[in-house]
């Protein structure tokens, strides 16, 4: 199969060795709709992040609560959650897949109606969660906190963008489907898929409602979800960037193109056994526990695989890395999701996981996998896309600033958890001589933690400051693109 560039079209194989293909005709893309995804990226972010920080600050000094209800951590947590996931990493994929899939199969979207009502259905969803979630309605379920009546909406908004998505592939100019693609059709069909199962719930009244699972399957069938939410949220959809963006960006092909399809399918088929490793030690049978786990090893393999193609891409365009933020960007991204994806699968085996379970470990994975891979690479896209969408950078510096304060930001965070967490582990299962728990008082651990929370808000500051340079330069570069277009033509010269 021949290599293909992002954003190039793949000859069809079938085709390629006879006349050369006519031209492509030339189609008038929809970029207003691109724009708009990215506008609300960027407001989403800094939001999401802010509280991030909150919650942060609330864990190392317990008066930031404010000592009301709708400002607590057990409100806002959510609150992050779901506006970094959804609304910050949602509309990243979005403005990229808008983007990205018109020029892949060189035509417009299916109908523009269908991307409007995406976008303000989508933007309609955000804020009822960002007013449900501190007023304390919720599911209680990890990532599907939302109350029914917004799952519905959810639910006919992702239909519409299905619609849409698949109405693009029917009309689609060019035959072979570039990987991408694949990657992004495996977001759309899937969450559909999870967010209905997970929520099928008997209403009780307008903001109640009860799970039609009880006990052991709502838990797993919550975890299949919550897992897979990973997988198929902040997973598939950004590799599908990646496969996109990072050859752009490196002006190079991608490094093996049968090794990004590999990828694809070994990637789509392990993910989706693998959530049972959120309950191993729990009463969910053992052979189900051991299906999660081995699954979850083998997910090592198709994801370094990814993670080679992607760092293999730039060979040739290592030199740039050294003056062109957007690559850092991407590379520091793509090493990162290496990262998380080798930790992740021993967090999977059941001794690591005894020690790593319910601990600041976890939440150190999971920043090592939500800045590292997801923030910096939705970054570089940012970045790369802004001068195509309105004009150049109005402040190309701060791309650098913003790549090491992102970086340090992180390397704070997830190794301050790292550590906080194997102390907390190992304090927790700590012996003395007579064989008696060396910590009994839970509460002595958490007093050890505190050091490591202040450590991770400072990281985390520094990443919410990379992110508001990334939003003042983009309403400079918007304002500027403004100007530029408002201003007078310039007067014929005079012969
Ligand atoms: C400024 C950046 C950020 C800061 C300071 C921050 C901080 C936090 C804090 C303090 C928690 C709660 C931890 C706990 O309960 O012990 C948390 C949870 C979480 N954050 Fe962030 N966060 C940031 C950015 C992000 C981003 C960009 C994402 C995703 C794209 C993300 C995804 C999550 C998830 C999924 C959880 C729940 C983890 C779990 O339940 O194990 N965060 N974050
Ligand atoms: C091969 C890939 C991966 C595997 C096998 C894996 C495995 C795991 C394991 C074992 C846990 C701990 C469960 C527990 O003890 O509670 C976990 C938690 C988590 N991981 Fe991963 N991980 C992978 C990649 C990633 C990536 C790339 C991200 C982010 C983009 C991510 C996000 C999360 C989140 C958000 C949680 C916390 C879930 C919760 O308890 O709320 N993981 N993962």
């Amino acid at each position: 199969m021949p290599n293909g560039a992002g954003g190039v079209a793949v000859a069809d194989p079938g085709t390629a060795r006879a006349a050369p293909p006519p031209p492509a005709p030339v189609a008038s893309y929809d970029d207003a709709i691109v724009r708009m995804f990215y506008t609300a990226t960027v407001l989403w972010g800094v939001v999401g992040m802010l509280v991030g920080v909150t919650i942060a600050l609330q864990l190392a000094f317990w008066p930031a609560n404010l000592d009301l209800p709708w400002t607590t951590f057990g409100r806002l947590r959510p609150l992050h959650t779901n506006a970094v996931i959804f609304a910050f990493a949602g509309n990243v994929c979005f403005t990229g897949i808008y983007y990205s899939m018109q020029r892949l199969l060189k035509t417009r979207m299916f109908s523009d109606l269908l991307s409007r009502l995406h976008f303000w259905g989508w933007q309609l969803i955000i804020v009822l969660a960002a007013v449900t979630l501190p007023l304390g309605l919720t599911q209680a379920k990890e990532y599907a906190e939302l109350i029914w009546p917004i799952d519905l909406l959810i639910a006919v908004v992702w239909v519409i963008f299905a619609v849409n998505f698949f109405g693009t592939l029917a009309i689609r100019k060019v035959r072979h489907m570039y990987v991408a693609i694949w990657f992004y059709m495996s977001f759309v069909i899937t969450i559909a898929v999870l967010h209905i199962v997970n929520n099928l719930a008997i209403p009780a009244t307008l903001t109640r409602s009860y799970p039609v699972y009880a006990g052991l399957t709502d838990a797993l069938v919550q975890w299949w979800y919550g897992h897979n939410a990973v997988g198929f949220f902040l997973t598939t959809p950004f590799l599908g960037l990646m496969y996109y963006f990072l050859p752009r960006a490196a002006e190079r092909p991608v490094y093996s193109y049968r090794l990004s399809i590999v990828h694809f399918w070994a990637l789509v088929f392990l993910y989706i056994w693998a959530g049972p490793h959120h309950l191993l030690f729990s009463a969910l049978p053992d052979w189900a526990q051991t299906t999660g786990m081995v699954f979850s090893i083998m997910l090592l393999a198709p994801s370094w695989g990814g993670m080679i193609n992607g760092l293999m891409t730039l060979r040739g365009a290592w030199d740039r890395l050294r003056t062109d933020p957007i690559l850092k960007f991407m590379v520091v991204a793509v090493s990162f999701y290496g990262m998380s994806t080798f930790e992740g699968p021993m967090m999977s085996i059941r001794s690591v996981n005894g020690l790593a379970h319910f601990t600041n470990w976890v939440i150190g994975h999971v920043h090592s996998g939500a800045l590292g891979w997801v923030g910096m690479i939705s970054f570089g896209m940012l970045y790369w896309l802004a001068p195509r969408l309105w004009g150049p950078l109005a402040k190309p510096k701060w791309a650098t600033t913003h790549f090491w304060l992102a970086t340090i930001g992180i390397v704070l965070y997830t190794v301050s958890m790292w550590a906080a967490g194997l102390m907390e582990g190992l304090m927790w299962r700590g012996l003395d001589d007579a064989g008696q728990l060396k910590y009994p008082n839970f509460v002595e651990v958490v007093g050890d933690l505190h050091p490591f929370y202040w450590l991770r808000f400072v990281g985390g500051t520094l990443y919410l400051v990379g992110m508001l340079m990334l939003a003042w330069n983009f309403v400079l570069t918007v304002r500027a693109a403004r100007t530029a277009a408002s201003a007078p033509a310039p007067a014929p010269a005079v012969a």
